[in-house]
C-alpha cells in the first residue's frame, strides 16, 4: 500500500528549508483535500487560514513557544473553529445542500430541525469543543495529503490560542485558533528525519471485545 510508505516517509518536521516554497498547484491540491474532509453532518464549522506573510508569522512565532517551524516553513496553516454555532450555520448548510443536490428546501426541513435541536441542546463550551474536534479531522487529511505529495509538515498545538485569536482578529468573527500546521520542505540538517517511527505495536494498540472482556474479568 503506497499510503503506508508515504506515512513512513513523513515526520513532524522541526527544521524547514527556508528557501523552498510550495508551488501554487500543490497548494491548490492541499486546499481541495481539506475542502473534501468529512465533518459532523457535513457542516464544516471552521475556517482555514493560510499564512505566508513573514511579519505576521514573526508575531505568531512569539506566541508559539518560539518554534522555528512557524517562520521557516513555506506556509503556516491555522485551523479555526466557530466557537458558537447557531441556526444560521445550519440554514446555510441546508441551502448549499439544496443547491448542490438539486433538492427541495422543504424536504430537508426535518433534517434541518433535527440538527437545530441537537445544536441547541449543547452548552457554549460543548459547541466550541465539538467544532474544535472537527478541525482535527481536516488536519489529519492535510497531513496525509502532504505525505502523498512529499510535502513536509509539522502539526502543532504548542501555541497560545488567545494570542493567535488576538493577532489574527479571530474572536470578532466568532472564530478561535484550534490547531496549526507548518508546511514546506525539510532541511537536510533536520536529523529527526532519519529516526525510526516510535509507535505502539499493532498488538498493543488494538483489542478485540473478547480480550477486553477477559482483562476486565481477570
Ligand atoms: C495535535 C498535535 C500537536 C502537536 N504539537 C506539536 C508541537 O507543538 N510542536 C512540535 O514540534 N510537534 C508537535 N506535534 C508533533 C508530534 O510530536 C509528532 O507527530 C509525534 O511525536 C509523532 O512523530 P511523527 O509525526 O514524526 O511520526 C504535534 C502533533 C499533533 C498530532
Amino acid at each position: 500500500m503506497k499510503l503506508i510508505n508515504d506515512l513512513k516517509w513523513r515526520y513532524a518536521t522541526k527544521q524547514f528549508d527556508k528557501t523552498k516554497k510550495i508551488p501554487d498547484e500543490e497548494m491548490k491540491k492541499l486546499m481541495e483535500v481539506v475542502r473534501l474532509s468529512p465533518s459532523s453532518y457535513g457542516l464544516q464549522l471552521y475556517k482555514v487560514l493560510i499564512i505566508e506573510d513573514s511579519e505576521i508569522r514573526e508575531k505568531l512565532k512569539a506566541a508559539s513557544w518560539n518554534q522555528n517551524q512557524i517562520t521557516d516553513s513555506s506556509a503556516l496553516i491555522v485551523f479555526c473553529n466557530y466557537k458558537d454555532v447557531n441556526e444560521s450555520h445550519i440554514d446555510d448548510f441546508i441551502r448549499l445542500k439544496c443547491e448542490t443536490e438539486n433538492q427541495d428546501f422543504n424536504k430537508l426541513k426535518g433534517y434541518s430541525d433535527f440538527m437545530k435541536s441537537k445544536v441547541s441542546g449543547m452548552t457554549k463550551p460543548e459547541k466550541d469543543n465539538w467544532t474544535k474536534r472537527q478541525t482535527y479531522i481536516a488536519l489529519g487529511f492535510l497531513l496525509t495529503a502532504c505525505a502523498e505529495l512529499k510535502i513536509d509538515a509539522c502539526p502543532m498545538e504548542g501555541f497560545e490560542k488567545n494570542k493567535y485569536d488576538e493577532i489574527l482578529r479571530l474572536s470578532e468573527q466568532n472564530l478561535s485558533a484550534s490547531v496549526i500546521a507548518s508546511i514546506g520542505y525539510r532541511s537536510q540538517s533536520d536529523n529527526l528525519q532519519f529516526l525510526p517511527k516510535v509507535r505502539k505495536s499493532i498488538d498493543e494498540l488494538f483489542e478485540t471485545v473478547e480480550t477486553i472482556r477477559h482483562k476486565s474479568v481477570a
